[in-house]
């Protein structure tokens, strides 16, 4: 991207909160919204694992701002921590009390299982003006990396999270036309398992990584039924194989 922040009119109120969807992971893929406001915010916070290590930041690493106020939210893996989230709301609003303007960066799009709706959730409460800036959500993302349309004409489109215990998991592909399973992480075989039983390997497409350099893509069928997935991946499925027939 070329532009400046200079040459847009500003688009952020000071004292106010923004999770900005910054994408799958291809820096390109980021909104110009989302772009704007991270070029004007003051403080910029993001997810980081408890070593530091932030995929968010690392998206955005080629249009970082300089000589802003960071904040890693080092977040446990596992459910949310709630003590996490209140420490990270109590300092956040700190800095919108100061009129300062915050940026939160969410992988993907921030209400799209994204964990900015815990932050968000605590702001709005507080009385602080707080937006989610949409984002291209990794399902797109997934769909397009594929070649795969994810649903068409009155295709029921469903998202199904890999923790899912197996029986709930089967309920839900039994009759699906279409379906995107994330999550996965350390729950692959088990899902594999469920899609092979449901006879849908054939349906089945597996992506990790999307738009990273790092991505791989491959028919599920053609991977081990024991392979191990990162949590950042996902199991597209489409009954009639190719929704535009
Ligand atoms: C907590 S959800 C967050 C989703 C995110 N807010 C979005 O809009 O894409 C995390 C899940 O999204 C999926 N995911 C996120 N980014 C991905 C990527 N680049 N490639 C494949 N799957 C991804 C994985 O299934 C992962 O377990």
């Amino acid at each position: 991207m070329t532009a400046k922040a200079g040459n847009f009119a500003p688009v952020t109120k000071k004292g106010a909160a923004y999770g900005l969807g910054i994408g799958p992971g291809e820096a390109d893929l980021i909104t110009l919204k989302a772009y704007k406001i991270l070029q004007e915010a003051d403080v910029i916070a993001y997810p980081a694992l408890e070593d530091g290590a932030s995929l968010a930041r690392q998206i955005v690493a080629p249009h970082m701002p300089e000589g802003r106020t960071e904040i890693a939210i080092r977040i446990p893996m596992g459910p949310p921590a709630d003590s996490i989230y209140d420490a990270a709301a109590l300092e956040i609003g700190e800095h919108l009390r100061a009129g300062r303007t915050v940026a939160v960066l969410c992988e993907g799009d921030p209400f799209f299982y994204g964990s900015f709706m815990y932050l968000f959730g605590r702001l709005a409460e507080a009385g602080f003006p707080v937006q989610s800036i949409p984002g291209v959500s990794s399902m797109m993302a997934c769909a397009a990396q594929l070649g795969a349309p994810l649903a068409a004409k009155n295709d029921v489109l469903q998202v199904i999270p890999g923790p899912l215990p197996a029986d709930r998991l089967k309920s839900q592909l039994a009759d699906t036309d279409a379906a995107a399973i994330i999550k996965l992480g350390r729950h692959f075989a088990k899902v594999r398992q469920v899609i092979d039983e449901l006879g849908l390997t054939d349906r089945a497409r597996y992506i990790e990584r999307a738009t990273l350099d790092s991505q791989k893509m491959v028919p599920l069928g053609e991977l081990p039924t024991d392979a191990t997935a990162p949590y950042f991946s996902m199991i597209l499925i489409h009954r009639r194989g190719d929704a535009w027939k």
